[in-house]
């Protein structure tokens, strides 16, 4: 079997990730440093514990596995912390992939797939978020990201690391199996905190600013569902299997859901009311990322069939009341 390392495989995202890629027939080989991630959400495929910037650890791992390719998911996602402790943000994300990009590299392992983000188009009011558009990171988890891409294009250059970078716009839902779901501790995503509102986890659900410029005030994003986004990293993972160009894929449907809808949706499919309270704005946050791209619907033949909003609501909720990871 083809062994992919799978950077981040223990956590929301890396794990749905890690499914997906032992029913294509690879075997994912997790490597983490557990501080977001679960050891129990590692299911599919060995486990390495190690950080990204510790190229020793790193170069053990490539030699043990020979990986064909990286996933390269492992990251600090969070804009508010990012907004708070950049050099957290650009030691463990850009430092941590430089390391991994050179320990690819030096292992000849030169397929890389890599999880960037909408964030780093910005906030650009009325423009069309495609693959071209210019790229204005208002906050330095973006602006991380960004930079990762540079260094990707760099590297192809002078090294061929070919790569598919795939940014996302708001993911949610969770595996329909049950075996991997969404677990951050602490929450800061808009799904999870709205379910845990709704049963009482927690008093209510906190709207971040209602004085935007939306229809409703709040803020919009466009929400895919996991299952759908790891299906195309499998299907990245081919494309460049193929031997075809480095390539930059949007992975969102295309629809916009303000806050408030994704409110209205979550109290209909859990047939339950939604305690929400209105805050300020939180600092960092666009006011609206939307993708206006089907590039890879287009070309990597990519189809989200379960990113309907009931739909991800719906996988959340299965899983909010019977999955979760323990230390
Ligand atoms: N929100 C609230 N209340 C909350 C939490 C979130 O109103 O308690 C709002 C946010 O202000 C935002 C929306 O819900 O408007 C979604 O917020 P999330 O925190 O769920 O997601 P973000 O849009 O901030 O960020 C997520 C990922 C990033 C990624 C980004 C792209 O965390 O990694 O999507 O938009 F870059």
């Amino acid at each position: 079997m083809t062994n992919i390392l799978v950077t981040g495989g223990a956590g929301y995202i890396g794990s749905h990730a890690c499914k997906a890629l032992k029913a294509a027939g690879y075997t994912p080989v997790t490597y983490d440093n557990l501080i977001t991630g679960w050891a129990d959400a590692v299911k599919f495929g060995p486990f390495e514990q190690g950080e990204l910037t510790d190229r020793a650890r790193l170069d053990q791992v490539f030699a043990a596995y020979n990986p064909a390719a990286v996933m390269h998911f492992a990251a600090l996602s969070q804009v508010g912390d990012a907004m708070r402790l950049p050099e957290v943000y650009w030691h463990n994300n850009v430092a941590g992939s430089l390391t991994l990009m050179e320990a690819a590299v030096h292992a000849g392992c030169l397929d890389f797939v890599f999880s960037s983000t909408c964030a780093t188009y910005g906030d650009q009011d009325n423009v069309v978020l495609d693959e071209d558009s210019a790229q204005y990171p208002v906050n330095a988890y973006g602006k991380s990201k960004r930079t990762i891409e540079d260094m990707l294009a760099d590297f192809e250059f002078a090294h061929n690391l070919r790569h598919v970078i795939f940014r996302y716009f708001n993911v949610a839902g969770a595996d329909p199996d049950g075996d991997v779901g969404e677990f951050h501790q602490p929450e800061t995503h808009l799904v999870p905190l709205l379910l845990d509102a709704i049963d009482g986890k927690r008093a209510a659900l906190t709207i971040f600013g209602s004085d935007y410029d939306t229809p409703d005030g709040t803020c919009i994003r466009d929400y895919v569902h996991v299952c759908d986004l790891v299906d195309a990293h499998v299907l990245g993972l081919k494309w460049l299997e193929r031997g075809e160009d480095s390539r930059v894929f949007n992975l969102g449907t295309g629809a916009g859901f303000s806050v408030r809808e994704v409110i209205g949706h979550a109290g209909a499919v859990t047939n339950r009311d939604v305690p929400v309270i209105e805050g300020p704005r939180r600092p960092g946050d666009c006011t609206k990322l939307v993708s206006g791209s089907s590039r890879a619907e287009a070309e990597l033949g990519w189809t989200p069939t379960r990113s309907t909003m009931d739909r991800m609501i719906e996988d959340a909720w299965r899983w909010h009341r019977t999955g979760h990871y323990e230390k």
